[in-house]
Parts: C-alpha cells; sequence; structure tokens
C-alpha cells in the first residue's frame, strides 16, 4: 500500500476556526486517515483566528496578485494538523464569521475571498508548491468549488479531484459579470461549466467537474438526487451518479469523551452513569431550569436556521410544556427564531431555557446533562449532535432524514439495537407524537437505560468512515491507471 497525498480545500477547521460541522469533519478526518498512510494536508483560508492559533510558519508560495493584492501561503503544523494557510490581508483579515460581517451580512466580495482559496489550491494541486505533488485534490462545500474548474481550464497536468457537498442548501451562486475577474475563461459560461441558472455557481463547478463526489451520508446521497431535496441540482447529481456516493461523518471520541472531558461538571462512562447526574444539575443551572434530577430534559444544540426545524419546536411547545419535560436550547443564527425560542423561554421560565450565542464548553456540557437531545431538521445531510449524544448517553429524537436515518435506530422498529426515536415526516405533529413517545419510554426506566447503552456502545468514530475515504481515494488512483 503506497501513500497517497491530498490537499483538502474548505474554509472552515476546529479547532481553529469553527460555525457548524464542517470544522470538525476538517478537523478530524486528516488525524483519521493517517493510519491507512494517507497524508493530508489542509489549505484554510488566513482569517484573524486562525493566523493567530499558528506557532511557526515557513511561507511556501508567494501570489503577487491575488484578486487585487498580495498573499502568501504559509505552511504550518498546528494542534496535530499539516496546513496551508492562505495568508491574503485583503480578503481574509476581518472581523466576523468567517463568511459574514459582524452585522451579519455575508461579505460582499465572498466570490473573490473563496475564488481566491480555490485558485490557490489549483496552482497547488499543479505542482507549483515545491516539494508538496498531491495525488488528488479533496474540496468541502461550494466555498471550494471553484478549485475544480481551475483544475479542468488550466489543462495541465491535473491531480484527481473529490469535490464533498456537506450541504447542498448553500451553493455561492455569485454575478455572472464576475466570470473574467475571477480567471475564469469565456467558454466556463455554459451549462458544462461554471453557469448555473444565469449565474456563476461555484458548487455546481465542483459537482461538474470533480472526478468524484461525495456527501456525508448514504440517505443524503440519495435525497439529493430528488427535486425535494436537490435544491437544483439534481439533475446535475442524477447525471452524475455513477461516481457520487455517501460516506457518513465520524466525531472525534478523544474530544468528545464523556471519561475524559474537561468541559462538563462531572466525568461519566456507561458503568458509572450516576456520575452523570451532576450534569443534569448544571444544565438546570445554566438554563435556569428547576433542579429536578427525575424530571425528563430535553436538549437541542445546533444553528438556528429553517433547516434545523427549530420553527417546529416552536410550533410545538404547547404541547412539550404540558407533557411537563423540561427543555434547553442552545444556538445562534437567523434573529427571527433567536426571539421566538428566547421569548418561550421567558414565558416559561423555569421549564425552557435558551441560550443565544455559540458556546463550545456549553454544547459538552448540554450532551452530557441532558436526557434527550432533539434534532427535528427538515433535512440533515448527515448530523454530529445525535452522534455525540449517543456517545454521551442523551437519547436522540430525531427526524428520520440524511445521515440521522442512517445513524439512529428507532426504538420502535428494532427494540433491541434502539438508540434513539425517529420522526418523519418532519411535521409539528410527528415532532409532538415523537416528544409523547419519548415521554412514555422515560418512564419506562429499564427500557429507557437499554436505548441508551446501546447509543453508548454504538461506534460513532472516524474508523469506519475513514476506511471507506481511504478505499474512494485509492480506487479513483488506480482508475487512472
Ligand atoms: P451543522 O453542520 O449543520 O451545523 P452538525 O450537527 O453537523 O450540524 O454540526 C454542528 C456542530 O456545531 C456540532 O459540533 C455542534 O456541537 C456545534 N454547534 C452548533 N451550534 C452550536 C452552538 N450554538 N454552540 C456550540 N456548538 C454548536
Ligand atoms: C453540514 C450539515 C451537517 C453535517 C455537516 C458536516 O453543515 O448540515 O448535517 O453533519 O455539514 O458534514
Amino acid at each position: 500500500m503506497s501513500r497517497v497525498r491530498i490537499l483538502a480545500v474548505v474554509s472552515e477547521i476546529f479547532p481553529l476556526v469553527k460555525t457548524g460541522g464542517l470544522a470538525d469533519v476538517a478537523g478530524s478526518l486528516p488525524q483519521a486517515l493517517r493510519q491507512h498512510d494517507i497524508e493530508m494536508v489542509t489549505l484554510v483560508p488566513g482569517y484573524p483566528a486562525v493566523k493567530a492559533a499558528l506557532g511557526r510558519t515557513e511561507e511556501v508560495l508567494a501570489l503577487a496578485d491575488l484578486f487585487g493584492g498580495t498573499a502568501r501561503v504559509l505552511a504550518a503544523r498546528t494542534a496535530g494538523l499539516d496546513l496551508l494557510v492562505l495568508d491574503a490581508p485583503h480578503l481574509f483579515d476581518r472581523p466576523g464569521t468567517p463568511y459574514s460581517a459582524p452585522d451579519g451580512g455575508d461579505w460582499p466580495d465572498n466570490a473573490f475571498r473563496f475564488g481566491a482559496l480555490g485558485w490557490t489550491a489549483a496552482r497547488i494541486g499543479l505542482g507549483e508548491l515545491p516539494g508538496f505533488q498531491p495525488d488528488i485534490v479533496h474540496g468541502h462545500d461550494w466555498q471550494a468549488g471553484l478549485t475544480m474548474a481551475y483544475l479542468a481550464y488550466d489543462g495541465g497536468r491535473c491531480p484527481r479531484t473529490v469535490m464533498t457537498v456537506h450541504n447542498l442548501a448553500y451553493q455561492g451562486q455569485f454575478a455572472a459579470a464576475l466570470l473574467g475577474q475571477l480567471r475564469l475563461p469565456p467558454r466556463a459560461y455554459g451549462i458544462e461549466g461554471v453557469e448555473h441558472y444565469g449565474a456563476i455557481g461555484f458548487l455546481k463547478a465542483g459537482l461538474q467537474f470533480a472526478d468524484r463526489i461525495t456527501t456525508v451520508s448514504p440517505s443524503y446521497a440519495k435525497e439529493i438526487q430528488t427535486a425535494d431535496m436537490g435544491f437544483g441540482l439534481d439533475g446535475l447529481l442524477r447525471r452524475r451518479a455513477a461516481v457520487l456516493s455517501g460516506i457518513r461523518n465520524g466525531i472525534d471520541v478523544d474530544v468528545w469523551n464523556p471519561e475524559t472531558d474537561t468541559r462538563i461538571a462531572s466525568c461519566f462512562g456507561a458503568s458509572s452513569l450516576a456520575d452523570r447526574l451532576p450534569n443534569k444539575a448544571a444544565v438546570q443551572r445554566r438554563f435556569a431550569l428547576r433542579q429536578d434530577p427525575d424530571r425528563l430534559l430535553l436538549g437541542l444544540v445546533g444553528r438556528m436556521v429553517w433547516q434545523k426545524g427549530l420553527d417546529l419546536l416552536a410550533d410545538a411547545m404547547p404541547a412539550l410544556v404540558k407533557s411537563g419535560a423540561q427543555l434547553a436550547v442552545l444556538g445562534a443564527g437567523e434573529p427571527a427564531l433567536e426571539q421566538r425560542l428566547a421569548a418561550l423561554a421567558n414565558d416559561h421560565r423555569g421549564q425552557v431555557g435558551c441560550i443565544i450565542g455559540y458556546d463550545e464548553d456549553l454544547a459538552h456540557l448540554v450532551q452530557a446533562g441532558a436526557d434527550a437531545v432533539l434534532v427535528p431538521s427538515r433535512f440533515e445531510p448527515c448530523g454530529l449532535t445525535q452522534l455525540c449524544a449517543m456517545r454521551y448517553g442523551a437519547i436522540p429524537v430525531a427526524s428520520k432524514v440524511g445521515g440521522l436515518a442512517d445513524t439512529i435506530i428507532d426504538a420502535e422498529a428494532d427494540a433491541r439495537d434502539a438508540t434513539g426515536l425517529h420522526l418523519f415526516p418532519v411535521t409539528r405533529e410527528t415532532l409532538e407524537a415523537a416528544l409523547k413517545r419519548t415521554a412514555k419510554l422515560w418512564s419506562a426506566p429499564a427500557k429507557w437505560r437499554a436505548v441508551q447503552a446501546n447509543g453508548m456502545r454504538s461506534d460513532v468514530s472516524w474508523t469506519g468512515p475513514a476506511k471507506d475515504y481511504s478505499s474512494l481515494y485509492r480506487s479513483l488512483l488506480a482508475a487512472k491507471n
């Protein structure tokens, strides 16, 4: 088995910069691949948070003019990751999230910010970085999509390419007039190129040109080929079905380990579940809920966006409150959803708590202290919170879509191996019914403990998925010869 060298291209990476699960995947996959003799080096934008986290760096490439400014690529080894950091102050040296200003609006020059990421990735893929010739360039989500187009139009000796879709809802659509400024040739503007519904589609470009397409669960790989969940790209994905597959995500089981987690109030394991209780008490305290170890405590951690079904949860609040269960919600996102959840918490003080914000430590505590974790997503490419929940002994109550369908076994369908509860289709009514089933299970402690134990025993690690990525990379390289 020979060593494979991969250049990963991604817009966020844990623990340096994170807005969601993409960062977790980008941060943990390289380590999991090492045992398969795969060397993954990751190109990320040099946002202030990334540059601040770097120790020793070495300039390995200079770019005299990268869309309006000078830039360089810095090599660094940080937090166990081999990084190439695109240091382009005119594009990335800004406050806010990787994508938007502190006031919440997307940066108006995002086409150039992530065009620059793709352009640089293509230069490296084409061998311009001394001493590093990747066999494969692996791009993640729309921010990396143009990489594939730049490689294809260069005409040089291209490495093989893989494009992973973490969320088809975000596509990176920009004005057609930017074509030339993005250094794309006129012929790129067509259905066989980067054109998508009268604009330049970054994700479309990636899906059009990559040798292989993956997404983050087998079910989502099927769903995105349907008109309902294809977000306008289902036709292209159906055309490319032969090279499209789904590999479910794992979680970093060292970062998410209830036996050693320093972010929680009390460590515990499957054989010391009594030690879980101080975490429940801590969640009740943090969310200003009544202290009561016997009351069913539901938790939710996630981005407050339409995808995650928080409006359905808000609709179901009267039923939830009537059932007597408690709810602790941690999230941030769309202001209307934030306000709605915060108002409900205010109306039901002591029973419903809501903390608006992004708090990695508190996310761990909720997983460690909640009895069940809600994931009522309308669609979910994979989802990581249900995997964390299982590992931490919280029972996931989740929609039966995408990765949630693939990673949870419903208590009704297969009681012996059950790891959680499903709801489908995703509506207020089915969510209410799932909450009822959760309360019923809670009232049968032996059954509850069996489901909890199954979840804690489930393999939510990267071991299986890393093997699948390794096979994919190797079969792609073999197909070349
Ligand atoms: P998505 O990537 O769609 O946001 P995932 O379930 O794949 O959903 O991953 C979400 C990740 O972000 C998890 O690691 C989760 O713990 C974390 N997360 C989401 N919202 C918050 C928050 N408000 N505070 C802390 N962590 C959060
Ligand atoms: C996306 C998806 C989520 C997935 C994550 C990592 O943000 O919404 O389901 O787990 O990417 O792949």
